[in-house]
């Protein structure tokens, strides 16, 4: 058993439950414009389940096993049929252009690759498919990028992995999508620093 997976799947909900609040404006704003047939990368616990209101198929990739477990007993209130793949989002067991959306919510931090993320991401969705992410991204800000330097090894040791400087919008910005849209904004927690997150959409160029 690997302690400290089982401990943040587990925390996952109990700290989601005191930011939930703040958060569920950004999940609504990406998930419920998924539509058809649809490809979540690292659905966790299954926080976004109850926005997708578009959405005729739902297939969920979780690579954590504690996640998952989670998670499956979430999906049986959900009238979607919804199927779970136990991996990764650098290799997506998904044809290529049979997608409608992908949808990654506080993902792309954790990953080990996030370019070949957004690359999968790319390949599966059909031309027009759009990609809905809403990440926390590195600060730019002098206190923010200060803060974010010396809380980085604590919170990656923490939460198993989570990369609290990660330029994530460069790599969506460097990648095939285009009209790629996004606010910008900083999440007040109630700490004496405010995490800076994107939220938005990016569309895979029609043929
Ligand atoms: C912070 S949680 C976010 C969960 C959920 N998307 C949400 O919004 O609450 C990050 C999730 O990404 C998963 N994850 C980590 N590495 C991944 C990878 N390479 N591919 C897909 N998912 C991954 C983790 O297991 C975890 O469930």
């Amino acid at each position: 058993m690997n302690i400290s997976k089982w401990f943040f799947a587990n925390w996952y909900d109990v700290l989601n439950s005191i930011v939930e609040p703040l958060v569920i404006p950004y999940r609504k704003q990406t998930t419920s414009k998924c539509e058809g047939e649809v490809v979540e990368i690292g659905g966790g616990t299954g926080a976004n389940l109850l926005f997708f209101d578009h959405a005729k198929k739902i297939t969920i990739l979780e690579p954590d096993k504690y996640m998952r477990k989670i998670l499956e007993q979430r999906i049986h209130n959900i009238k979607i049929p919804v199927k779970i793949i136990p991996t990764i989002g650098e290799d997506i067991p998904v044809s290529s252009n049979s997608v409608d959306s992908v949808l990654c919510t506080l993902v792309l931090c954790m990953v080990d690759d996030v370019e070949k993320v957004i690359n999968e991401a790319h390949r599966i969705l059909k031309p027009g498919g759009k990609f809905y992410f809403y990440e926390h991204i590195k600060a730019n800000s002098k206190s923010g990028t200060i803060f974010q330097f010396i809380l980085d090894p604590f919170w990656k040791f923490a939460t198993t992995g989570c990369h609290l400087r990660r330029n994530t919008l460069e790599h969506i910005q460097n990648s095939n999508f285009t009209d790629i849209q996004y606010d910008y904004f900083n999440l007040n927690v109630g700490i004496p620093f405010t995490i800076p997150n994107i939220v938005g959409e990016a569309t895979k160029k029609q043929e």
